[in-house]
């Protein structure tokens, strides 16, 4: 083994070979001190802001070891639940967004980065479906499959800025789920058919776009993973209330991701993902009229979204569907 060179000048007792020699410089922590020596390990870390993530992960870590007296079996469970939350990810799943959702970490993220909003609309989770490609369609467009059964919905939505100033050439993404409850990803025919309750639109000159669904039911998160045998276990249910989500991405306007939620929804007050918000809550209409707001015949009853998107200044990249379709990547 050739030597290896490790400043050890802090002397906190780092272990290192040398050459020509078995020499071992080892010290002994106690609890606390191991602590202060993991933390002074990543003294020399160039980027002070990975520095800072790093130390206060290890304080959090530590402090959750020493407050449970963590038992051998429980860290082992701990890895092993890691590790199959980890073998459940595909290209097209993503267990740890689930996980860090059903802990309240996404809507924690949220808010501490949204805590001046300034009038904007509310945010709330991404969760693990924003996946593959969000075709552009025409204002209108029926986003739903053929074989797709359920009420007929109509969404209607304007995106402004805080003063009300429509925003024009904005693109809007969109997805839900389908009348039993399932994302196109989860569904065998995603691999052969793509996309489908997935859409992209762009705003017109009065910041308005529309499009055709149905009316979208509550349904659980996936539940053949670990993260739904931790939901099972802790006798919680695995529901989130009906909703349609929503992607506003506009130019020098900080990107809006956010759910509309269906009022009346039975798992309003119950969100699996804690990710309900009373202003995202939309009185969803039941009409009988003969036509759409866009004056298209309609078959009644139908239903009608209607809500209104407020971006605030500002920058940052919108996230990207999560992967292209599975078969471009064969
Ligand atoms: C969803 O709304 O698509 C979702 C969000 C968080 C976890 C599971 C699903
Ligand atoms: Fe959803």
């Amino acid at each position: 083994m050739t030597s290896a060179t490790v400043d050890d000048s802090a002397g906190v007792g780092y272990w290192y070979p040398s050459a020509g020699s078995r020499k071992r410089k080892m010290t002994q922590f106690n609890e606390a001190e191991l602590t202060a020596a993991v933390i002074k390990s990543f003294e020399n870390t160039p980027d002070p802001r990975v520095k800072f993530l790093l130390e206060e992960l290890v304080k959090s870590l530590h402090e959750y070891v020493r407050r449970t007296d963590l038992t051998f079996e429980e860290w082992e469970y701990a890895i092993d639940f890691l590790t199959r939350t980890g073998q459940k990810c595909t290209p097209i799943r993503q267990e740890f967004i689930l996980l860090s959702d059903v802990l309240g970490v996404s809507m924690l993220v949220d808010a501490v980065n949204h805590r001046e909003r300034q009038g904007a609309t509310e945010t709330t989770v991404l969760g693990p479906f924003y996946v593959g490609e969000h075709k552009q369609m025409p204002h209108g467009t029926d986003i739903t499959p053929h074989n797709v059964t359920g009420e007929k919905m109509f969404v209607q939505g304007r995106v402004s800025d805080l003063t009300g100033k429509p925003l024009a050439g904005v693109p809007v993404d969109v997805w839900h789920a389908d009348d039993a409850g399932f994302y196109d990803s989860q569904k065998p025919s995603y691999a052969v058919e793509g996309p489908s309750s997935r859409a992209r639109f762009t705003t017109d000159n009065d910041g308005r776009f529309f499009f055709r669904t149905i009316l979208p039911c509550s349904y659980p998160i996936p539940t053949d993973g670990p993260v739904g045998e931790m939901i099972v276990q802790t006798r919680r249910h695995p529901m989130r209330p009906a909703h349609v989500h929503f992607l506003v991405n506009a130019k020098g306007y900080e990107p809006l991701i956010t759910h509309v939620f269906i009022g009346g929804d039975k798992y309003l007050d119950s969100d699996v993902v804690f990710g309900v918000k009373d202003e995202l809550v939309a009185n969803v209409e039941r009409r009988t009229d003969p036509t759409t707001p866009d004056g298209k015949p309609a078959v009644p009853p139908w239903h009608l979204m209607t809500y209104e998107f407020r971006l605030r200044r500002g920058g940052g990249a919108a996230p990207k569907p999560m992967a292209a379709r599975v078969t471009e990547d064969a």
